[in-house]
């Protein structure tokens, strides 16, 4: 592991990084310790995550590993994610007879409750295991309780993604969300005392983009005048060199105002194919730009995470390496970029 300054110390904010328990051991496990000082599980927390085949609630083994690697490197867990219309099992939509449930109120009820029992499990296994949520020994501080839920076009009112949990429930199942899992998480879970010890988040990606923006900003509004326990806004920010680094900043400025915190949950910048040094140089630049508003807003950010490691284990590695390190795990100018330091003329 090269013998540079940790990312983490170069902000006045936790940065955090998408894992799999492999970045837990070995050189992965050194690279990640020295520059990050938050995790979050990329795939072992999402909702099917928590079921075996025959549908029984158990937490993920892998999940496990990195709450234990967390705990033991005083890293914090950002928790991701209590619900999502993707990677949830098709068994929480359906009857008894596997036909959809409908939206009678007795189907309602079937899709609340399983909803509720879901939140109350994950938060009693994780505060069975690790003490409960707001004490020293569990390091789990924020999850994002709805991921996605803003719709990509502008052809509904209410912006609103048309999801099976919408088709049911209607916005409903967002409120209920952010209710259970308060209720769970930073009451019936929480330690004594604990001020807010988990952060619930709503969460999305392209909020850079006017039209989305639009829509999120209307849909926490919407929550907050209703009461509902959503604490912070989150950001993906999956973009591409292409993207005005501009539109970051416009994106976290549009909701400073609000009574929330914010958080960057999952940033990477593609290069597009092939991924010359010229384009990791401009990416650099780049992460630069974006890291300077990041500190700018530092006091609105929870955090700010990368959505990965290194190069190859991006979901988008296709698309150009868009990290801060390669699979050598060598810093590229992305990193040097990050921590604001020297990059080529
Ligand atoms: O675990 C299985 C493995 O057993 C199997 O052999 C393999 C074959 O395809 O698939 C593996 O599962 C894959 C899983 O990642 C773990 O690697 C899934 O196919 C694949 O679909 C899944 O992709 C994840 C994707 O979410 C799913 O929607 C990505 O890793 C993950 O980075 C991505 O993360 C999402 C965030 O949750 C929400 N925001 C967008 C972001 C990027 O799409």
């Amino acid at each position: 592991i090269e013998d540079l300054t940790p990312l983490h110390e170069t902000t006045d904010f936790p940065v955090g990084v998408a894992i799999d328990s492999r970045e837990t051991i070995g050189a992965p496990a050194q690279l990640l310790t020295r520059h990050f000082n938050q995790i979050t599980a990329e795939n072992h927390m999402k909702p099917e995550a928590w079921y075996d085949e025959a549908g029984n609630f158990r937490p993920h083994e892998q999940a496990l590993t990195m709450m234990d690697f967390a705990r033991d490197n005083d890293l914090r867990v950002y928790g991701h994610v209590l619900v999502w219309h993707s990677q949830t099992p098709a068994w929480f939509f359906t009857d008894s007879a596997g036909q959809p449930l409908t939206t009678s109120a007795a189907d309602q009820q079937v899709l609340r409750e399983r909803l509720r029992t879901h939140i109350f499990n994950v938060a009693e296994s994780l505060s069975e295991r690790y003490g409960p949520f707001g004490s020293s020994t569990n390091p789990l501080y924020a999850f994002d309780a709805v991921n996605e839920v803003v719709s990509d076009s502008g052809e509904y009112s209410d912006g609103l993604r048309r999801s099976e949990w919408y088709r049911i429930l209607g916005e409903s199942f967002i409120d209920l969300t952010f209710e259970y899992a308060d209720e769970a998480f930073n009451d019936v879970y929480a330690a004594e005392g604990a001020d807010r010890p988990v952060t619930l988040f709503i969460n999305d990606y392209n909020t850079e983009q006017s039209g989305k923006q639009a829509r999120y900003l209307a849909l926490v509004q919407r929550l907050l005048a209703r009461d509902v326990p959503v604490h912070g806004v989150g950001h993906q920010f999956h973009v591409s060199l292409a993207m005005p680094v501009s539109a970051l900043e416009t994106a976290l400025e549009t909701f400073a105002d609000l009574p929330v915190t914010q958080a960057v949950t999952e940033l990477d910048v593609t290069t597009g194919t092939p991924a010359t040094q010229a384009k990791f140089i401009d990416q650099g630049y780049y992460y630069r730009d974006a890291f300077r508003i990041f500190r700018a807003y530092a006091e609105d950010l929870l955090a700010v995470t990368v959505w990965g490691l290194t190069d190859g284990r991006s979901w988008r590695s296709g698309n150009g390496g868009p990290l801060l390190f390669d699979d050598n795990l060598r810093a590229k100018p992305a990193y040097y970029g990050a921590v604001d330091g020297e990059l080529p003329a």
